[in-house]
């Protein structure tokens, strides 16, 4: 599918099968959340730019790559999209945190924005938006309206799974922002649910329901 990267790496899809599973615990569920975003994190950011520094080893002075440009901002949607960037942030360290508060009405499936806090300079910074679930993709679309009202250009989408109703409605809103997901599931049932899935990726981190 042309602008969605699926995540095939075997680690991936072994912990994602683990994290399906109905008998995984919150416990398990959590750490599994974890070590899978820091894989998710190491591919989104495959083809990052990089600049050639002048530095000095313990014997003698080399050009040697450090990434080029400003602080990656990685931008969570609230509350789910926080289980990814524990992970995340373990992997690249200095990043900034946009945090996005857009909860899906569970009657009319449409999202409510209660929250936005982003860092400055949005313009020239790449924002990896996080959210394990692209179901409906309505969360995803009006979190990423909001970063470009306020300037982002360079974004990517990362989730866990992805639903095809839901990369064809994001797509059509934004058609210049890459996905990237470990998998690609069959369809979304009448609840919004992704099918087969692993079910409310929130209620299984955070033990609620
Ligand atoms: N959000 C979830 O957490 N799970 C789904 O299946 C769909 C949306």
């Amino acid at each position: 599918m042309d602008g969605v990267t699926v995540i095939d790496h075997p680690l991936v899809q072994h912990k994602l099968t683990i994290m399906r599973k109905k008998e995984t615990s919150t416990a398990g569920f959590r750490r599994l959340l974890k070590e899978i975003s820091t894989l998710l994190c190491y591919e989104v950011t495959r083809d990052l730019e990089l600049t050639m520094e002048r530095i000095e080893t313990p014997l003698e002075e080399t050009e040697s790559p450090v990434l080029e440009g400003k602080k990656l901002v990685f931008a969570s949607i609230l509350r789910a999209g926080n289980g990814l960037l524990e992970g995340m942030l373990e992997l690249v360290p200095s990043a900034r945190v946009a945090h996005i508060g857009v909860y899906r009405d569970h009657e009319t499936l449409q999202p409510v924005e209660y929250y936005f806090k982003a860092p400055e300079g949005l313009s020239e910074r790449l924002v990896i938006v996080v959210d394990p679930m692209l179901a409906t993709g309505n969360s995803s679309i009006a979190a990423i309206d909001k970063l470009k009202e306020r300037g982002a250009r360079n974004i990517r989408f990362l989730c866990l799974l992805a639903a095809p109703e839901g990369i064809r409605n994001f797509q059509s809103a934004h058609p210049d922002v890459p996905v990237f997901t470990a998998a690609i599931d069959s369809h979304l049932n009448e609840k919004g649910y992704i099918v087969p899935g692993l079910g409310d990726a929130g209620d299984r981190m955070y033990g609620t329901k």
